[in-house]
């Protein structure tokens, strides 16, 4: 998606969009931006859209800084945020080489890193590395690969219990324009609500944070109920539970990882 994707989805942002914020049931980036904001200066949200984290933020950091390339979702978060003194709010394409963000305590990164492009990934993970001061932490969220493998085996579990054959389950559960599943195996792409989507695998995530010079301090799933996967999921469809990758990491010399 470009900038301009994104601009429909913040007039109806609740619609269209998972909100992590809201469906955070345990509150996880809740306690960790909490414990991480104990004497800390500054923070940044990378990638902001309506700005559901800003608040807490604010309440949390002496400074906050918080980008966006998506005008529309920026001019919504001034809307929503007017009150917050410390918050400063900007339009940014984390694909540029030197964007201006001074390098922060944390970095919070939640579901932006989704283009199915390598290129752009790279682009963005340099700058998420350029926006933490070194010994600061990056608070990161993906889509999990193999929650959105899992989910459509549940889908097929549903076709089958509803009587279709297996074949029939089968070809209904999964994206049958990828004939090949080259978009799944090779790049970890999914189609979301039609949007081709970039999801990680937890040893991917691992070797990314390598890569670029980050510790993994704490992996966990944060859950979500079937409803954000499916629309009416019947009762029986319990857990587990399809989830993003919560990944807490600190940012490490280079030279001395
Ligand atoms: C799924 S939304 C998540 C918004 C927010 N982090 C949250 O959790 O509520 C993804 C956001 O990333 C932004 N985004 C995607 N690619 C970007 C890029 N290259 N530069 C800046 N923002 C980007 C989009 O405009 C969108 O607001």
């Amino acid at each position: 998606m470009e900038a301009e994707d994104w601009k429909g989805l913040a007039t109806n942002y609740e619609g269209n969009i998972l909100s992590v914020y809201d469906n955070d049931q345990n509150g996880e980036i809740e306690s960790i931006i909490k414990e991480l904001g104990i004497k800390k200066e500054r923070a940044v949200d990378l990638g902001c859209g309506t700005g559901k984290f800003l608040p807490l933020l604010s309440n949390h950091f002496k400074s906050v800084q918080a980008f966006d390339y998506s005008t529309e979702m920026i001019n919504a978060a001034k809307r929503s945020h007017k009150h917050l003194k410390n918050l400063s709010l900007s339009v940014c394409d984390l694909r540029t080489s030197s964007p201006k963000i001074k390098p922060s305590d944390m970095a919070l990164c939640i579901n932006v890193v989704l283009s199915p492009s390598i290129s752009d990934r790279e682009k963005i993970w340099r700058n998420v590395r350029k926006s933490i001061r070194t010994g600061g932490f990056l608070v990161l969220v993906t889509p999990s690969l193999e929650s959105a493998l899992y989910s459509k085996h549940r889908l097929v579990e549903w076709n089958i219990r509803n009587g279709d054959t297996s074949v029939q389950a089968l070809t209904e559960g999964f994206d049958t324009k990828d004939k090949d599943g080259k978009m799944i195996s090779r790049g970890g792409i999914i189609n979301y609500g039609g949007v081709p989507t970039k999801h990680y695998l937890e040893e991917e995530l691992i070797c990314l944070a390598h890569r670029f010079g980050f510790k993994i301090t704490s992996t966990e799933k944060i859950t979500y109920p079937w409803s954000t996967e499916f629309s009416s999921p019947p009762k029986w469809m319990k857990s587990p539970l399809p989830w993003d990758w919560l990944i807490l990491l600190e940012k490490k010399n280079l030279r001395t990882r």
